[in-house]
This record gives C-alpha cells, structure tokens and sequence, in this order.
C-alpha cells in the first residue's frame, strides 16, 4: 500500500537578500501579511494537507523563527486574565504539538536541493512535500491539499504548476508537457529559466512539491547545476520517464503571490488586506483614494 504523506520540509536557510536590510536581522519567513508571519500560512496549510512532522532546514541568524514556533504561557495566562478570548484562540492556533516540529541546519547556502538534502535522515523512505513559505496561494483548498488528492492518482513526484506569460519563463522552471489532463499534467522535461522563444510551455513550477524517496536518493550524488547550486529540479528531473518514478505537473486552483519578492509581497499584503472582514472598508476607500490622486496628478 502506498505510504501516507505526513512529513513536510520546509527550506528557510536562504539569505532573503532582496529584503535587506530587514533580513540582517529578520528572517524573511517571520515577516507579516497583515498579521501573521508567512510562516504560519506555510504550516496552515500542511496542516490542512494533514502534515504531522514539520522539518524547518535554517542557518544561522533564524532564532526569531525557531522563538515564533515556542508555546508562551506568559503571554497566554495575560490574555485569560485580562479575558481577550479571541487573541488567546488565535495564539493558541499557532501552537505546536511537542516533537512535532523539528530543526536541521543547512551549514552553507549551497542551494534549495541541497537545504532538502540536508533533511534526508528524518525523511528515510517515505514521500514527502516541501513548502517554500515565500510562495504564499490564497485558495478556497489549500494548495497542498488539492495536491495530496492529485498525488494519491499518480503515486508518483509532482511540482505545483501555474501559467505564466511569455515574458516570465525566464524565471521559471517550466515544464515540458508529455500529456495534459486538465489539471494533472505529465512532464518529460524540465527546463531552468528558459527565454519565451525556448520555453517548451508556459506552465512555471512554483513553490510546493510531493516528492518521492527517489529524489532525495538522487540529490545524495549532490551534482550542481544551475547558478552553481544543487538544484532540487535537477533531481525531481531525474525522474522523469522511470517506469517506477515519473513526474507530474499540477495546475492548482488559487492565486499564488511571490512574496519572495518586494512587488509580490506589497501584492499580497493589499489582497490579503482586503480578505479581511475587519480591514476591507478602510482598505479599499485607501486605496481607492490615492489611485484617484495619483490619476489626478499624471
Ligand atoms: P530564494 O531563491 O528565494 O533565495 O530561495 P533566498 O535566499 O530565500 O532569497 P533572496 O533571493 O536572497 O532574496 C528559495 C527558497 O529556498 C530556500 C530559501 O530559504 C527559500 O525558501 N533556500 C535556498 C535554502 O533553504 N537554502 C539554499 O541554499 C537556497
């Protein structure tokens, strides 16, 4: 019978450099939308997925993440005193179960295939997901969910996918597309960052994966690639075509916001504002505000 997916690796050991200064001392994954770090959206949506074990793969400098996870009975016991209910729930959602969490060090930034190398020993011989909490999807399932569904057809490695315009393959991994069925694709290729003119399709791979144990069997010959670094794609490429392996693509259904980027995260911020039942009216009479203003002075 085909192993449950309970494990998710979670690669936050990057530098976060387009975020400087913040990221001196900052982690980029304990930085808010709204009112929650992009951190909690990442775990939100394992949990959904029914992740158990959560595996952070950090560097140096990620103590305020590995702090944001601790339970604070100091800060809880206020808010029952003081009886703010709701801001104890909502803390109280943040806790995690003990042992349920754990924290493998990346010693050096040596690439994302290389960060999901590193959690190899806790992951043995089982399928797994990795979440890149700087991908954040707003959707109705959460994206990971509607993977493990996709995941429990095809029993094989699958990337999420999502379209992209021509003028964007080049910061992609886009898919070369053996077959596609809607919303599962099969792939035979994989190709890093290609121009519109080479790209083989305008399906980009982002951040969430359901990988199988092959993979971390083929980042173990730690081959770099792209950038000089050990790319997780080269090794879920690997898989391609194996009789016993196979990839596949899966078109999510929700909106995916770069937050990895200053553009995506403003993005995000403003629509994840506007999600909100207690900050919509402000919100959107703002923004409504200074787009006239700035109409007004073109
Ligand atoms: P990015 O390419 O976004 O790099 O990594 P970064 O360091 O986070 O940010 P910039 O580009 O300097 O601003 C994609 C994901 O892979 C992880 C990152 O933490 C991020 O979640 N990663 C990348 C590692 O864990 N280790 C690495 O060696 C490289």
């Amino acid at each position: 019978m085909r192993k449950k997916l309970t494990k998710a690796i979670f690669p936050v050991a990057g530098m976060g450099t387009r975020f400087l200064p913040a990221t001196k001392s900052v982690p980029k994954e304990i930085m808010t939308l709204v009112d929650r770090p992009l951190v909690q959206y990442a775990i939100d949506e394992a949990r959904a997925a029914g992740i158990k074990e959560f595996i952070f793969v950090t560097s140096r400098g990620k103590s305020a993440l590995e702090d944001y996870f601790d339970h604070s009975p100091i800060l809880e016991q206020e808010l029952e005193r003081k009886g703010k209910t709701d801001l104890l729930e909502t803390l109280q959602d943040t806790n995690m179960d003990s042992g349920a969490i754990a924290y493998i060090r990346q010693h050096k930034a040596l690439g994302l295939g290389h960060a999901v190398w590193c959690a190899r020993r806790l992951i043995a011989n089982e399928p797994f997901a990795v979440i890149l909490p700087d991908d954040v999807i707003a959707a109705e399932k959460p994206c990971l969910e509607q993977m493990v569904e996709a995941y429990e057809e095809t029993g094989a490695s699958m990337v999420a996918a999502m379209e992209v315009p021509p003028e964007k393959t080049s910061s992609y991994g886009i898919l070369d597309v053996q077959e596609d069925m809607g919303s599962i694709v099969s792939v035979k290729g994989m190709v890093e960052k290609p121009k519109a003119e080479d790209a083989p399709s305008n399906l980009a791979v982002i951040g969430r994966y359901i990988l199988t144990p092959a993979v971390l069997r083929n980042l173990n010959k730690k081959k770099t690639g792209a950038g000089n670094e050990i790319q997780l794609t080269d090794a879920i490429a690997e898989e391609i075509g194996k009789e016993d392996g196979g990839v596949y693509g899966y078109r999510f259904r929700g909106q995916r916001f770069d937050c990895g980027s200053k553009a995506g995260f403003l993005q995000a911020t403003v629509a994840f504002g506007l999600a909100r039942d207690d900050l919509r009216e402000d919100l959107s009479r703002y923004l409504s505000e200074i787009v006239q203003i700035d109409k007004a002075a073109q």
